[in-house]
């Protein structure tokens, strides 16, 4: 087998994504149900594709053009299988065998949609296994302490795989079996062919069960073998949110300890998410409480958190990102941002730029050294290098009718409490006063002041609220 160079040509493998998954309570299909970043059947489809097989078919029914759009995007070479009205997994896989190249011989693995944890090495080793016996079928199988709901593998007195019973048929006797079927296997191409079309659906739920094919297989002579896997949790299907949701975790501690390996220091995984799609340098720092999602990228010695979320977000090398929420941001090397910022899409902080308390920010170029550290609104701006925003800066970038920029030049300082009505452009170096109404261009260097003059009316206190606290204190101060 071969991850990414010739396909196996003797290797197909079949994707059961045509259930209802009814115990979801959803609208959303179970298998496009998110985890860690991708739906579940991008899971599986990844770990499809990782065999190198000839052929990956995907048997898709329910909410039919969803599934099939979504395995489109994730695989666009995977073949969609379409299920008829005949249901259960026998059938899903006898479609999908009909779907192979005609000349199609040798091995077929089938694995479920909804069992995403499943990983490539562990079907190789049931791959190499069922070669190895030319067996007819193979099927990965796991001993649990509570085996309700699973399919059971019977064994014979000799210890061999007889045949699989699912919980809805079987006996007493047979549901105290604790070793159960994963819903993953391994097939002769050519038996499962012949098989598949013998298999009735007289059982308790009307379907044709896959399953029914191990002792068909066993009747006409195949080797037929069970392998367990080494932990439950591989094989963990999800049936319902409770079940997705620990298998997130499952996953969430793995992708976390191959980050810890890597050289990324996690202080707690236990609240620490990060997407299978996150990429992460040596030496970041992730805090409790945070957590990275989609396309998120960390570079070389940066903190993240604590209590930090970002989604498709660049942060630097050496960045610090503290109690923030951020999307589709990118923060430059060195910058510094938090605590409590909210980076939306199309916010760009240069080298050494710093987004601090309560600052949201939106379709905003902040350039390298400049800084924006409390109470702001910065919208549709491009701001440039080494500039000084003071506090409670407003850009009012909406007049109700569309958006509009605001630009400032390198090296300005504007006063606290501006508001920037736009368009407006403030030319380098300029200065702005305190609490000025920015309406119009600020020529390059020029201080800019709209405040109007301040004025005092004296001893207005005294003559209108007399008698009160305010009009003693101020008479006291004026004695003094
Ligand atoms: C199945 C197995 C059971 C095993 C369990 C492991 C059968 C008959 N039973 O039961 O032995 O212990 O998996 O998780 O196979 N699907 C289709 N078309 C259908 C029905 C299902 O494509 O007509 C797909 C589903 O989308 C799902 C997979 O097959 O991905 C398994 O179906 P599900 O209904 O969840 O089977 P289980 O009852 O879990
Ligand atoms: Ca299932």
């Amino acid at each position: 087998m071969t991850e990414l160079g010739t396909p196996d040509p003797r290797l197909a493998v079949i994707v059961l994504a045509a259930g209802q998954g009814t115990r979801m309570r959803s609208a959303t299909p179970k298998v496009l149900h998110d985890l860690a970043g991708l739906p579940l059947v991008g899971h599986v489809l990844a770990t499809a594709r990782a065999l190198g097989p000839a052929v990956v078919a995907v048997v898709v029914r329910h909410e039919r053009d969803l599934v099939a759009e979504a395995v489109a995007t994730l695989d666009p070479d995977a073949v969609i299988v379409d299920q008829d009205d005949v249901p259960g997994t026998g059938r899903a896989a006898e479609l999908a065998l009909a779907a192979l190249p005609e000349d199609f011989a040798g091995d077929v693995v089938v694995i479920s949609a909804d069992v995403p944890l499943l990983d490539a090495d562990t079907l190789r080793g049931l791959i190499a296994r069922h070669r190895a016996d030319a067996a007819g079928a193979t099927i990965l199988s796991a001993v649990l302490d509570d085996a309700t709901g699973y399919g059971r593998i019977v064994r014979d007195a000799a210890g061999a795989v007889d045949r699989i019973v699912e919980q809805k048929d079987a006996t007493d006797a047979e549901r105290a079996i604790h070793e159960v079927n994963s819903g993953s296997y391994v097939f002769d191409a050519t038996g499962l062919r012949q098989l598949l079309p013998g298999i009735g659906t007289d059982n308790a739920q009307r379907e044709k069960y896959l399953t029914d094919v191990v002792a068909a297989f066993r009747a006409s002579g195949s080797p037929v073998a069970a392998l367990p896997v080494p932990a439950p949790w591989i094989v963990a299907g999800v049936n319902d949110r409770a079940q997705l949701s620990e298998v997130a975790r499952q996953l969430n501690a793995l992708i976390v300890r191959g980050w810890q390996v890597a050289g990324v220091t996690v202080q707690d995984p236990a609240t620490t998410w990060i997407d299978r799609t996150v990429t992460l340098a040596e030496d970041v720092t992730i805090l409790p409480g945070s957590q990275l999602r989609g396309a998120t990228s960390v570079e070389r010695g940066a903190t993240i958190g604590p209590d930090t979320t970002l989604v498709d977000t660049e942060v630097g090398e050496r960045a610090t990102v503290k109690r923030v929420d951020a999307n589709l941001a990118v923060v430059g090397a060195g910058a510094s941002v938090g605590p409590w910022a909210y980076l939306r899409p199309g916010t760009r902080i240069g080298e050494g730029g710093h987004v601090g308390t309560f600052v949201e920010t939106k379709n905003a170029v902040i350039g390298a050294g400049s800084k924006v550290p409390h109470l702001s609104y910065i919208g549709d701006a491009e701001i440039g290098a080494d500039v000084n925003i003071a506090a409670g800066a407003i850009t009012a970038n909406y007049d109700d009718l569309a958006k509009h920029r605001t630009v400032i030049g390198d090296h300005v300082h504007t006063g606290a409490q501006n508001v920037f009505v736009a368009p407006v452009t403030v030319g380098a170096g300029a200065k702005i006063g305190a609490g000025a109404l920015i309406r119009k261009d600020v020529p390059p260097g020029a201080l800019a002041l709209s405040a109007g003059p301040q004025r005092h009316m004296m001893g207005w206190v005294e003559e209108h609220r007399p008698g009160t606290a305010a009009a003693e204190a101020a008479r006291a101060a004026d004695h003094d």
